[in-house]
């Protein structure tokens, strides 16, 4: 035998050496959940392990993350029930839960690269990421609305701002809102391919932000969020939001995309973010609650599977565990 491939996996060294992807504190954003109140950690019944923070606990988290190597947080807020609306009012409130929460996070570590989620679902009364009218989602009006969203992000301090509402058109606008509003520093990370998933779930919980149910409103996001059948269209919605202008794009969810996450990396001048999402999370954890998978292990192969697939940046809830595992090997 000529080739016994076998001979480069004998031992630890040599498989480290030979490894093709090797993961990097700095691949991982942090997402982060912010509440109202003082004082406040809630765990998130369908993501053991993962927490919802009022501003004074959100800052230790931060200062922690920053502190093991994170260089990366993603912010999303849980809105009160009374400050929702069709248009989303309150997500443009310079004092809003965000705001503050954007201006915190700068201040305590003002290095930290901080990005912000862009879409209406958690200031939504329907729970969309646009306004609802006639049942449907109206895409020109939404992004009018989102473009103010981003400047109001920018203006607390945001580094970048992350839409994730999959409206047509709205790098583009985004980009020229932030330009003639001055903020030609905000870099824009686009949800690019964004698939209509069932692995969301726990996220809405985490924001009580789910499309309501109720006559007259879509009881679900297909009309604005990808097929989970089509990868073509992923390329597209990419190569559409880099001729836009965005900075980054980003496909989510990541382990059942992972094809996608190939595809897009092979035609984009820019950064490639993969997003595992709360539904991947939650998986993960019950099997290791039941004993079925070795959590350690799983959380480092898929994470890895999806560095290899060609994600620059990984956001994920396993952030700190990732992290850890990285750090105690080196
Ligand atoms: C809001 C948004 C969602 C997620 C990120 N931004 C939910 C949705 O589109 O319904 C999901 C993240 C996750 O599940 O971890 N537009």
């Amino acid at each position: 035998m000529l080739h016994r491939p076998r001979r480069l996996r004998q031992s630890a060294a040599l498989r480290e050496m030979v490894a093709e992807t090797r993961l990097h504190p700095s691949d991982f954003i942090a997402p982060l959940f912010l509440i109202e109140g003082k004082n406040k950690k809630e765990e998130i019944a369908s993501m053991p392990g993962y927490f919802r923070y009022s501003l004074d606990l959100l800052e230790a988290e931060v200062n922690e993350l920053w502190n093991m190597g994170c260089r990366s947080a993603l912010l999303f807020v849980k809105v009160e029930d009374d400050l929702k609306d069709n248009e989303g009012e309150e997500a443009l409130n310079p004092d809003g839960l965000m705001q503050q929460g954007i201006r915190m996070i700068k201040e305590v570590v003002p290095e930290i690269c901080l990005m912000t989620d862009v879409a209406l679902d958690p200031y939504s009364e329907f729970g969309h990421d646009g306004i609802v009218e006639d049942g449907e989602i109206i895409n020109d009006e939404s992004v009018g609305f989102l473009c103010e969203m981003a400047i109001s992000h920018a203006q607390a301090g945001a580094d970048f701002v992350a839409p994730s509402d999959m409206m047509d058109g709205r790098i583009e606008a985004m980009r020229i809102a932030l330009d003639v509003a001055g903020f030609t520093h905000t870099g824009i990370m686009a949800y690019s391919a964004k698939y209509a998933s069932c692995f969301y779930g726990p996220f809405r919980d985490a924001l009580d932000s789910a499309p309501v149910d109720m006559a007259d409103i879509p009881k679900d996001k297909k009309t604005y969020q990808m097929d989970p059948a089509n990868a073509v269209e992923g390329v597209k919605e990419a190569q559409m939001d880099i001729d836009q202008g965005a900075d980054m794009v980003m496909i989510k969810p990541a382990l059942s995309y992972l094809d996608v996450i190939r595809r897009i990396k092979d035609i984009s001048p820019v950064p490639v973010t993969a997003y595992h999402v709360s539904g991947e999370y939650a998986m993960i954890k019950a099997a290791a609650e039941k004993g079925w998978l070795n959590e350690e292990e799983a959380i480092v192969e898929v994470l890895t599977s999806i560095k290899r697939a060609g994600a620059d940046l990984i956001a994920t809830y396993f952030v700190k565990d990732i992290i850890k595992l990285i750090n105690s090997k080196s």
